[in-house]
C-alpha cells in the first residue's frame, strides 16, 4: 500500500480520490483533521477496504513508527500541511510545527523503515514530498517562468515553511540515500476545496450575497491548475520520476486575480442567476496582504520532457466543472462552514475596509 499524509485535505482527498479510481492498491490515509481537513471529502470511499483512514499527527513519531511497522507502506505521498498564506500571517506556529518539524519527523520514521527493508524493496520505496512554488518568492512582470533551479526567496510564513521542508527532504536524500521526489506546483482549484481559498471564496460568497473581497488591485498573477492534473502529475512523478529530482507543475495558465473572479461571476450569471442583477456587482477591492507576492509562474517544461505529462483541462473547462460542483455540493459547503470558519472569516477580513 501506499501512505498519504494529509488525504482529508483539497488535494489530498482528490488524490485519494482518483488513485482508487485507478487501481486497487490501497492507501494508508493519515490526517490531524485540522480545520482544512474533512472527512465528509472521503464519504464515497465509506466501508471501501481499500482505504485506511488513521486520525493522527506526523509530529508524532511513535504513532508513525506503529503505523510503518504495521502497514509496510512502499511509498509515501505527503501532502499534510498548514497551506493557507493569510492564516500564516496570522499565525505562523503552525506552519513551523507541522511544515517544518511535520516534515521531519516524518522524515525520520520513513528513513527507520527504509533502513529495515531489504535491498530490492528499498530500491523501490519512494518519499514524495509535495510542495509548492511559492517557495521561488515572487516575480516580476516579465520575468521568465519558474524552472527547477530558481533560486529560493521565500516571503511568507508559509512559503518558507515549505522551503524549509524542501530543503529537509533533499538533505534526507543527500545525506542518508533516502528515495525522495519532489514537486513544486502551483495554485490548483476544483471540488473539495476549502473556501478560504480565493476561488471557493468567491463562489460561495457570492451565491450568499456577500462581497467579493479582492485584495490590493487585484494585478497579482497565479498560475492556475486544475486539481485533477495535479493529482496525475504527481501519480507520474511517483512511478517515473528520478530520485532525488524536483519536477515544477503547472498549468500554462496565468491570470491576474481580478480576471479570475470576474470569470466566476461571469459563470455564476449563466448558470445560477441572480435576480437582484450581475454578480460583479459585489466585487469589493479590500486592504493588501502584508508582503503579497506579486506573480507566480511555473515552467513546466521539465516534466513534460521526462514523463510526457501536460494538464488535460483548459481553465475554461476546469473553471465551469468547479463551478458548477459547489453548486451541486451545497451540503459539503453548509458543512464546511462552521463555527470555526466564520471566526476565520472575521479574523482575517476585519479591519481590511474597502478600498475606494
Ligand atoms: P489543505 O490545507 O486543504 O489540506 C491539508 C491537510 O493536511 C488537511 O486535511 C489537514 O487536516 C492535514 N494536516 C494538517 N496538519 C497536519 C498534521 N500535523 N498531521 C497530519 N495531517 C495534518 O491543503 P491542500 O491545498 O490540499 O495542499 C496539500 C499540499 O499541497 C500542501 O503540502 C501544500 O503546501 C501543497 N500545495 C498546495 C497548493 C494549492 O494550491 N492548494 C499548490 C501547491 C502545493
Ligand atoms: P489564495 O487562494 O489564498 O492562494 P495563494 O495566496 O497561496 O496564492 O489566494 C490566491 C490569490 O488571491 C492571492 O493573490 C491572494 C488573492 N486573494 C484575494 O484577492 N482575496 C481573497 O479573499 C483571498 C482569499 C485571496
Amino acid at each position: 500500500m501506499i501512505l498519504v499524509t494529509g488525504g482529508a485535505g483539497f488535494i489530498g482527498a482528490n488524490f485519494v480520490l482518483d488513485w482508487l479510481a485507478g487501481c486497487d492498491e490501497p492507501v494508508l490515509n493519515l490526517d490531524a483533521l485540522t480545520y482544512a481537513g474533512n472527512r465528509e471529502s472521503l464519504a464515497s470511499l465509506e466501508g471501501d477496504a481499500r482505504h485506511v483512514f488513521v486520525q493522527g499527527d506526523i509530529t508524532d513519531r511513535a504513532l508513525l513508527d506503529t503505523l510503518f511497522a504495521r502497514h509496510n507502506p512502499r511509498a509515501i505521498v505527503h501532502f499534510a500541511a498548514e497551506s493557507h498564506v493569510d492564516r500564516s500571517i496570522h499565525g505562523p506556529g503552525a506552519f513551523m510545527k507541522t511544515n517544518v518539524e511535520g516534515t521531519y519527523t516524518l522524515l525520520e520514521a520513513a528513513r527507520a523503515h527504509w533502513t529495515s527493508l531489504s535491498a530490492d524493496a528499498k530500491a523501490a520505496f519512494r518519499f514524495h514530498h509535495v510542495s509548492t512554488d511559492e517557495v521561488y518568492g515572487s516575480l516580476s512582470a516579465g520575468e521568465p517562468a519558474f524552472v527547477e533551479t530558481h533560486a529560493y526567496e521565500p516571503n511568507s510564513p508559509y512559503s518558507a515553511s515549505k522551503a524549509a521542508s524542501d530543503h529537509l527532504v533533499r538533505a534526507w536524500h543527500h545525506t542518508y540515500g533516502l528515495p525522495v521526489v519532489t514537486t513544486n506546483c502551483s495554485n490548483n482549484y476544483g471540488p473539495y476545496h476549502f473556501p478560504e481559498k480565493l476561488i471557493p471564496l468567491m463562489i460561495i460568497n457570492a451565491l450568499a450575497g456577500k462581497p467579493l473581497p479582492v485584495y490590493g488591485d487585484g494585478q497579482q498573477v497565479r498560475d492556475w491548475l486544475y486539481v485533477k492534473d495535479h493529482c496525475t502529475a504527481i501519480r507520474e512523478v511517483l512511478s517515473r520520476g528520478r530520485i532525488g529530482e524536483t519536477y515544477n507543475i503547472g498549468g500554462w495558465n496565468e491570470k491576474p486575480n481580478i480576471e479570475i473572479v470576474q470569470t466566476v461571476c461571469a459563470l455564476l450569471d449563466e448558470m445560477r442567476p441572480d435576480p437582484a442583477g450581475p454578480y460583479a456587482r459585489l466585487i469589493t477591492y479590500v486592504t493588501d496582504r502584508p508582503g503579497h507576492d506579486r506573480r507566480y509562474a511555473i515552467d513546466a517544461r521539465k516534466i513534460e520532457r521526462e514523463l510526457g505529462w501536460r494538464p488535460a483541462e483548459t481553465f475554461e473547462s476546469g473553471i465551469r466543472k468547479t463551478v458548477q460542483w459547489y453548486l451541486d455540493h451545497a451540503d459539503w459547503v453548509a458543512h464546511v462552514q462552521s463555527g470555526a470558519y466564520r471566526d476565520w472569516v472575521a479574523t482575517n477580513y476585519a479591519g481590511r475596509e474597502a478600498a475606494p
